[in-house]
């Protein structure tokens, strides 16, 4: 690859270490990834829009078709694969109890954002979980499972029981 218009970059992944891979300058982060094998980041609108591609960049929920791969250098990436805690098993088996996912095209980018959700650790009313996900669309369930999918995972997990 020509070295003027790439770089070589390391960075963890679900924490694997991935050293001196060249990347173009433009290349996306969510190609990036899906490249490496991890495919359970999906692109969707590719402009910001619906949330399909989040990932965790050193923890925080990020757009990964609007950051470069090359921003990820040095930083540790979490992808719907690498989301594994005890916690985020209690979610994906109250995604599934409740029918959360039809296609599962948003189901990576809804798990991350329920992430997010749990690691508040506090109860949230259906219209703060509305919120929350606002920025991530389905076009399949109409919402109504996934808001019940979350609320039976804050129920699950105990939300908030040590702050009052
Ligand atoms: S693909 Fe990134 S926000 Fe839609
Ligand atoms: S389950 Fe199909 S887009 Fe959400």
């Amino acid at each position: 690859m020509n070295q003027i218009n790439s770089k070589n970059i390391s960075l963890t992944i679900n924490k694997e270490d991935f050293k001196n891979i060249n990347v173009e300058f433009r290349q996306n982060l969510a190609d990036f990834l899906r490249e490496l094998g991890f495919n359970g980041t999906h692109l969707g609108c590719e402009q910001g829009a619906c949330g399909a591609c989040n990932v965790l960049l050193d923890g925080k929920s990020i757009r990964s078709c609007l950051t470069l791969a090359v921003q990820a250098s040095g930083k540790e990436v979490t992808t719907v694969e690498g989301l594994n805690s005890s916690e985020m098993k209690t979610v994906k088996d109250c995604f599934i109890k409740n029918n959360a996912m039809q296609c599962g095209f948003c189901s990576s980018g809804m798990l991350m954002t329920t992430y997010e959700i749990i690691k508040l650790n506090k109860k949230l009313s259906r219209a703060e979980i509305r919120e929350m996900i606002s920025g991530n669309y389905c076009r399949c369930t109409g919402y109504q499972a996934i808001v019940d999918a979350i609320e039976d995972s804050v129920n699950k997990l105990n939300l908030g029981s040590q702050n009052g």
